[in-house]
């Protein structure tokens, strides 16, 4: 007696497939292996404790933003590990984040993160932390953007 598969059986299978074929990775579309941009976002000498730039990557439709949190973090850069950077967009509908009081709070409806956990949500409907942006310090300060760990909100693939 032949066996049937359902529709959903087939997609796990398949989905399997492509998870096996690709290590894991690829079907997130953020592997580490994609060819991120490295672009400047801003200087290590024009920073202030608490201060949050806004800017785009990794292409002109993604926003992002860094701050100098004054304490050290988890992927932060500079003398006190402190600097971190993360999409502006909020994991839960995509509303702009903003830097207050030492967290990420979305104004749409009030998801929290935390830039020093890796972008951590601890309040609110977001279920996933914001995607942390690499950051690396040129040898003039200039802080580099290069590369994005995890997926930015709305998007099948971050480039
Ligand atoms: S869009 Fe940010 S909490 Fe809903």
């Amino acid at each position: 007696m032949a066996a049937t598969l359902s529709r959903r059986s087939v997609f796990k299978v398949l989905a399997g497939v492509v998870a096996v074929a690709s290590g894991g990775k690829a079907q997130y579309g953020y592997a580490p292996s994609l060819a991120y941009p490295a672009l400047k976002v801003g200087n290590i000498n024009n920073l202030r404790d608490g201060q949050a730039v806004y800017f785009n990557y990794p292409d002109g439709s993604a926003q992002g933003v860094l701050v100098k949190l004054g304490q050290r973090a988890i992927g932060g850069v500079g003398r006190g590990r402190d600097i971190v950077a993360f999409s502006a967009a909020c994991t839960h509908m995509g509303c702009g984040v903003q830097f207050k009081g030492g967290r990420f709070v979305c104004p749409c409806h009030y998801s929290m993160f935390d830039p020093a956990k890796a972008g951590q949500c601890y309040q609110g409907l977001a279920s996933t932390p914001l995607p942390q942006i690499r950051l690396r310090v040129a040898q003039n300060g200039d802080l580099l953007a290069q590369g994005v760990v995890g997926l930015i909100w709305g998007r099948a693939r971050n480039i």
